[in-house]
């Protein structure tokens, strides 16, 4: 990636979490200060901040935020009044978004830190850990997905078109991205290729932010309607599809944005090898398949508007589950930090996961 500086949607200033706002994209590049983990959770509630490790970093950066706040109001509590403390802001963080399984990773992970620490330690000493604990998460992420760069850049054709659903790139990662890791690690090693970005409807994650952010890495990207994928697989225009995932169950099976399992079907059906890239903070050992997945029904009304433009009838119905799942034998490959891993994914994922810890 030569000394281009990795773009991150986060940034931890002095206690303060800001997040650059996901909502204004790519209109009004907009920071936001969360100095509260009530903030944190309405942010990443109402998509200010999305995609999976990009939660789980936010949820770390929002605890650390707490233990900060719990350490002034209260700075002779030890080491289990405070853990109780947490565990209050532990849950109402778990509460804000479903399916990421990235979120309850870096809640554990926060967690970890306070049960880890001297019984003697004062709420001052396990904030400073805490604090560092999340900031450590946060550079752990970015180099997890230059890692899955790395092992997934070969799988891109010289030339080729990639096809992407959502956006799991920098904004939804620590930075650098999954799939879009993927994609940047490829075109770093001179490949010439063209994206496809699903548009993702409602939020449009892929007409929206992952537009803007390949474009600004100088990547030739073009924006499709989601209906329009399977066409363009069928005529042969599309080489390979790249997504990212909020949950690997352990069989393989995978939860991403809704509209990624027609897209891996019609890949399927031509053909066109799909792969799945993510960091091992997404695979969910504890999940035996995709069905035991919660996927995240977000408010059917959140469909009825472009921008501020009301497109649907008044009273009309509407549904939003905001994920499926891909089952794991439409997968090609799942590609991680720490290698790739082929089917049967019950053994190969799992021997990934125990091949060393996540921290790198
Ligand atoms: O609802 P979102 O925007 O949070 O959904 C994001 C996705 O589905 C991404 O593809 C996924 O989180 C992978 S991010 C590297």
């Amino acid at each position: 990636m030569g000394d281009r500086e990795i773009f991150s949607p986060l940034r931890w200033n002095d206690g303060v979490l800001q997040l650059i706002d996901q909502l204004r994209l790519p209109g009004e590049e907009v920071w936001i200060d969360c100095a509260s983990e009530d903030e944190v959770h309405r942010a990443i509630r109402t998509m200010i901040v999305r995609g999976a490790p990009a939660i789980g970093c936010a949820a770390a950066y929002g605890v650390a935020i707490a233990a900060r706040r719990i350490a002034g109001e209260s700075p002779e509590l030890a080491r289990d009044g405070f853990a109780a403390e947490i565990e209050t802001v532990l849950a109402d963080l778990a509460t804000a978004r479903p399916t990421a399984v990235n979120l309850f990773w870096a809640l554990d992970e926060m967690r970890n830190v306070v049960r880890a620490a001297e019984k003697s330690a004062s709420a001052r000493q396990l904030a400073d850990a805490m604090e560092q604990r999340a900031v450590s998460i946060h550079g752990e992420d970015i180099a997890m997905c230059q890692r899955i760069g790395q092992h997934g850049a070969d799988f891109v054709p010289d030339g080729g078109t990639v096809l992407t659903h959502c956006n799991a790139g920098a904004l939804a990662t620590g930075g650098y991205g999954t799939a879009l890791g993927v994609i940047r690690a490829a075109h770093e090693a001179g490949k010439t290729l063209s994206v496809i970005a699903d548009e993702t409807r409602p939020y449009l994650q892929g007409a929206r932010l992952t537009a803007w952010e390949l474009m600004r890495d100088g990547l030739d990207v073009t924006v499709i309607p989601d209906g329009a994928a399977a066409a363009l697989l069928r005529r042969g225009e599309i080489q390979c599809c790249v997504v990212g995932a909020d949950r690997i169950a352990a069989n393989g099976d995978a939860a991403n944005k809704i509209g990624t399992y027609g897209v891996a079907l019609a890949a399927n059906a031509s053909n066109v090898p799909f792969y799945v890239a993510a960091p091992r903070s997404t695979v969910d050992l504890q999940t035996a398949r995709g069905a035991d997945i919660p996927i995240e029904e977000r408010e059917g009304a959140e469909m009825f508007n472009i921008g501020t433009t009301r497109i649907a009838p008044a009273q009309v119905k509407g549904r939003y589950p905001a994920f499926d799942v891909t089952p794991a034998h439409l997968i090609t490959a799942i590609i991680t930090d720490a290698g790739v891993a082929r089917p049967p994914y019950t053994e190969s994922l799992a021997q990934l996961m125990s091949s060393d810890t996540i921290r790198s």
